[in-house]
């Protein structure tokens, strides 16, 4: 039997005194490694999604998000497709700029522009990475910081850093941080490494988890390519997130028996066994890191979903916003 049809029968995984509060646990992780089911935590987010967007458009309000691609990436190609299709099943006005390779960076920002002029439109997220002639930075400081859904804008940089609520979250932090809270594992004091210092994931998830509430008021360390003695800084985690970009890096000898560990990687790699010939996997090795773990997210099926639903959500508070203000 493999890992995870090992984790098919479901268990309540962590004690729990009140029976909702373990009904929803049971929901959310399955036993034998105590797998942290992203894709049932993201459903549950997008049935209240879709209960929100019926609200705000019985009030007049759609939710409006456009989603724009340069380029023809094939792993942005889907991640494109997967935020259009869930933008329709909500109910949402869902807007595609799938632009060719050769965009120039002047034609980009002017159709950035364009969309933060457009009252239909509430969210816009340019796909990173777009091609090398584009620069980046420039693009998401031309977009209003009032539509950037994505976090990325100084402005909402700068909120977040400030424990500023008003502003947007990067939706993979965000969506890890739920993940957390959802499947009851406390951050308050806990010692949490993060590994990897993006700017869509390493950095903002440190800044949430060091801010003050639920799923903050951790105690964080933010290790990368270049920390000292990795393996023994991540091995003192309570909670380790891996957001390093390279297949199955971390390995069963950089985490402590009983942590927890969110995996944010996503990597395509060679499965000569699968018809397809390639196969998903994280930054975790999964199947010798999952035994010493008291929960575990699964890839796919973990975190990747979660991004997902935290991007409806951003762009149903943006609409909500809007909608305040007309
Ligand atoms: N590429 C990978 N993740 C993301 C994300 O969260 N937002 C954008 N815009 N691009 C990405």
């Amino acid at each position: 039997m493999d890992v995870l049809s090992a984790t098919v029968c479901v268990l309540c995984a962590f004690a729990a005194n009140d029976a909702r509060d373990s009904n929803e646990r049971r929901a959310f992780t399955r036993e034998a490694m105590n797998l942290i089911d992203g894709k049932a935590i993201a459903a549950k987010i997008n049935t209240e999604s879709r209960a929100a967007v019926a609200e705000l458009k019985a009030a007049g309000h759609t939710p409006g998000l456009a989603v724009v691609l340069v380029g023809e990436n094939p792993a942005s190609q889907a991640y494109v497709r997967n935020k259009d299709r869930t933008c329709q099943e909500l109910g949402m006005h869902s807007v595609k700029h799938e632009l060719p390779a050769t965009t120039t960076q002047t034609e980009l920002i002017a159709l950035v522009q364009r969309l933060n002029a457009d009252p239909a439109i509430h969210a816009i997220l340019v796909q990173s990475p777009p091609p090398a002639h584009i620069d980046e930075r420039a693009v998401v400081e031309a977009i209003d910081p009032r539509k950037d859904v994505d976090g990325f804008h100084p402005v909402n940089v700068g909120k977040l850093a400030l424990g500023d609520t008003d502003g947007f979250v990067p939706c993979t932090p965000l969506g890890c941080q739920r993940l957390l809270v959802e499947a009851g594992v406390e951050t308050r004091g806990a010692n949490v490494v993060v590994l990897g210092r993006s700017m869509i994931v390493g950095k903002p998830m440190a800044l949430l988890l060091m801010n003050k509430g639920a799923g903050g008021d951790a105690t964080v360390t933010v290790a990368h390519s270049r920390t000292r003695d990795l393996e023994a800084v991540c091995r003192e985690a309570d909670i380790l997130i891996a957001a390093i970009g390279q297949p199955e890096f971390v390995k069963a000898s950089f985490v402590k028996e009983g942590a927890v560990v969110i995996d944010v990687g996503i990597n395509r790699v060679a499965a000569p066994e699968k018809p397809s010939g390639a196969k998903l996997v994280g930054d975790v090795a999964f199947s010798e890191v999952a035994p010493r773990c008291r929960a575990i997210t699964p890839v796919p099926g973990g975190v990747g979903p979660m991004t997902i639903a935290m991007l409806m959500a951003n762009t149903i508070a943006s609409c909500r916003r809007w909608a305040a203000q007309t």
